[in-house]
């Protein structure tokens, strides 16, 4: 289960993020343009932001909430410092993607879409990165790695820690 977001932790994002609303109210879009802004300043939209923005730009929640899980580029879960995204699209399939997904859920002790207790990262799989030639492909953060095996996963995962 998610944990309750620290709202005094989280007082100066709060603040500004109610700031940016009053300075762009009125304006074209402004319901994606503060879920990003809300993003990038919390890393990822709780419950907890979810109401506030509802509460400040006067928007029903099943909104923000409906724009929130459709697009992909926001979270409604907090991601780890590093989030490292398995490609589980065909060419990385068939050179046995899921082995290197095995391989990662052991050495961080998580299921995919997880965060790993320490905040440090992130596990996802993901559709086609691009870059098929270098299957398997993972990502992390923007560092692409490919051609890789299960036993590389330790030696990569610990350029990290
Ligand atoms: S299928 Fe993995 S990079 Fe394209």
């Amino acid at each position: 289960m998610q944990k309750a977001m620290n709202l005094k932790e989280n007082h100066e994002n709060f603040k500004e993020l109610k700031a940016y609303i009053k300075d762009h109210k009125g304006e074209q879009g402004i319901l994606m343009q503060t879920l990003h802004k809300a993003q990038k300043l919390f890393g990822y939209l709780p419950i907890e932001v979810q109401k506030f923005i509802s509460e400040e730009t006067k928007t029903p929640m099943a909104e923000i909430y409906g724009v929130a899980t459709f697009y992909t580029q926001f979270s409604l879960t907090k991601k780890g410092k590093h989030v490292i995204s398995v490609c589980m699209g065909t060419a990385c399939y068939v050179k046995n993607a899921q082995l290197i997904l095995d391989r990662l859920k052991k050495e961080l002790g998580v299921d995919e879409g997880k965060t790993t207790k320490d905040d440090l990262f992130t596990l996802d799989a993901t559709r086609c990165l691009g870059c098929c030639g270098l299957a398997p492909v993972i990502m992390i953060g923007e560092d692409v790695y490919g051609k890789i095996t299960p036993d590389d996963v330790p030696k990569i995962l610990a350029k990290y820690k």
